[in-house]
């Protein structure tokens, strides 16, 4: 899959709101700092298409890019950050769980994954709770350059082995780096594969 044109459509906080749901829909999920906007801007070869920061919380709203005029991707706010109140981190936020419940499009959940720690609890029941709205999901591992071959391979087998004390069988994973470029290639071609079979379904 080749991105040959990106753009800003949209930034709602209500899922009603969101561009008319008549394309498919890739959409990127994850604790806040794990990377989903850095991903998204080194996927579409953009810097600055979505807004990144060093500090987590940066994406607090819906956000809608569509790629190539035929397909969204979509850049969701971060679950599990203490700072928010505690209103708002309730479950994993309002938002989150009406866009995963509600969004028809929506081909394929991405649930972004920091190596660098132990399998986290709200990642853990975040899988969980996506597989159990029958929501397509697939794993990517993030900021892959932040660890050593070995480690990383220790980490992923160690979070593999989390899931499968939950799930029969691990649903598809991916490694990437937004600042190597780690993954791209990957990444792309599965979504489009996931276009191609829905195109001919
Ligand atoms: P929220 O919107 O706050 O939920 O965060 P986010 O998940 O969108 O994270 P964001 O893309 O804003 O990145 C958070 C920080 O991690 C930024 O300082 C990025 O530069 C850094 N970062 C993201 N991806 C990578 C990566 O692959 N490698 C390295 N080294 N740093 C990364
Ligand atoms: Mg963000």
């Amino acid at each position: 899959m080749q991105i040959t044109s990106a753009e800003f459509i949209s930034s709602f906080a209500d899922v009603q709101k969101c561009p008319p749901p008549d394309k498919p829909e890739f959409a990127f999920i994850g604790r806040s700092n794990v990377g989903k906007s850095s991903l998204i801007n080194m996927l579409t070869g953009q810097k600055k298409l979505a807004k990144t920061s060093v500090t987590p919380g940066k994406t607090q709203t819906i956000n809608h890019f569509l790629i190539n005029k035929s397909w969204f991707l979509v850049d969701l706010p971060g679950y599990g950050y203490a700072s928010v109140s505690k209103s708002t981190r309730e479950g994993f936020g309002k938002m989150i769980e009406r866009y995963v419940r509600e969004r028809k499009n929506l081909s394929c959940l991405f649930i972004l994954i920091d190596p660098r720690v132990a399998p986290q609890k709200n990642d853990l029941s975040f899988i969980t709770w996506a597989g159990s709205q029958g929501v397509p999901l697939a794993i990517i591992f993030t900021k892959a350059d932040k660890l050593k071959r070995n480690e990383l391979q220790k980490n992923l087998k160690q979070f593999e082995n989390a899931l499968l004390a939950e799930w029969e069988e691990l649903p598809p994973l991916f490694v990437t780096s937004s600042e190597k470029r780690t993954g791209r290639d990957e990444v792309l071609d599965f979504i489009g594969q996931a276009i191609e079979t829905e195109r001919n379904s």
